[in-house]
């Protein structure tokens, strides 16, 4: 166990990192495999509230363990406090509240033998702004690995950097400058930088918070390419405010409003064939 003060914990927990990487290969290889479960998350009667005040009313929504969820909604009906129950982050929040259930695996993650930073090393976050720490290329990546004691040798470390970085769709771009700092990169490098930083932990699980708001319309292509080849290997859940964009990426969609999950089925079904009025109105623009 690396020695950490509190608020290095909370930076390194903060960004669904853990301060002891071999609990989390234990955890993992007693966890029952992904090809024999199809549901990743089930949530049962899941409530957030933010000084007694509720966000988020009864969800019940099972996530599959493969492919992309997209959870869509007007400002404040509660998407980004849907997505931090997956991984405790409403923990960090003073004021959040959360009641119900939600089982990953089948084993709930609210329980006291949970802990959440082990918990946040399994299911990855990526942020709306990309948020490069002021290191080098090759420090973003090696971050995780590296506190966790990941890679015993620096050719261990090198390969991760190396695979995470491939698989981030990046490696062609900063191979040859590997020790510039990550904040040189553009802001479409830079969330498949933190991307990259995200999988060399080797999480199971990625949330993303409108990861392409504040990328142009080239940086927000790749960055959805990247997002269907990463969905053939992690479960993803994505907020978005762009109907488009759930529509090109996810295979399911939930629809939000005032804190209800109103809808979701197949993204092809929420689109096409919505059952109920307010999603009709998002999804065509008429409410939102
Ligand atoms: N830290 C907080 N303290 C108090 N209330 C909060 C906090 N975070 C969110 N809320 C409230 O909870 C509700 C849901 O907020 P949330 O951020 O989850 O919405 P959202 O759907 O992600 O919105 P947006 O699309 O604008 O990001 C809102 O009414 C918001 O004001
Ligand atoms: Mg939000």
């Amino acid at each position: 166990m690396v020695n950490m003060n509190a608020a290095h914990t909370k930076y390194i927990s903060d960004l669904g990192l853990t301060p002891n990487m071999g609990e989390v290969i234990e955890m993992m290889a007693s966890a029952p495999a992904a090809e024999t479960t199809q549901v990743k998350f089930e949530c049962r009667d899941v409530e957030v509230f933010y000084s007694g005040k509720r966000a988020l009313r009864g969800v019940n929504m099972d996530v599959p363990d493969s492919g992309v969820t997209a959870l869509i909604g007007p400002s404040g009906c509660g998407k980004s406090t849907f997505l931090r129950v997956f991984n405790r982050m409403n923990d960090t929040i003073p004021n959040a509240r959360v009641t119900g259930q939600i089982l990953m695996d089948g084993q709930d993650i609210y329980s006291k033998d949970i802990d959440p930073v082990l918990l946040r090393a399994r299911v990855g976050m990526v942020f709306q702004k990309p948020n490069p720490f002021p290191k080098s290329i090759y420090d973003n990546v090696a971050y995780g690995p590296r506190i966790h004691g990941l890679a015993p040798q620096k050719k261990d470390l090198d390969n991760i950097v190396e695979r995470s970085l491939v698989r981030a769709g990046l490696w062609d771009e900063v191979k040859d400058r590997l020790k510039e700092p990550g904040t040189s990169l553009s802001g479409g490098q830079q969330q498949r930088l933190v991307i990259a930083r995200a999988i060399a932990v080797s999480p199971e699980v990625i949330l993303m918070d409108e990861p392409a708001s504040a990328l142009d319309p080239i940086a927000t292509a790749r960055l959805e390419e990247l997002i269907d080849e990463l969905k053939e290997k992690y479960c993803i859940l994505i907020v978005t405010h762009s109907m488009a964009q759930a529509a090109r990426v996810s295979q399911k969609t939930a629809f939000f409003h005032l804190g209800d999950l109103v809808e979701y089925d197949d993204t092809q079904t929420i689109f096409t064939n919505p059952k109920d009025q307010r999603t009709q109105d998002y999804i065509t623009g008429r409410t939102g």
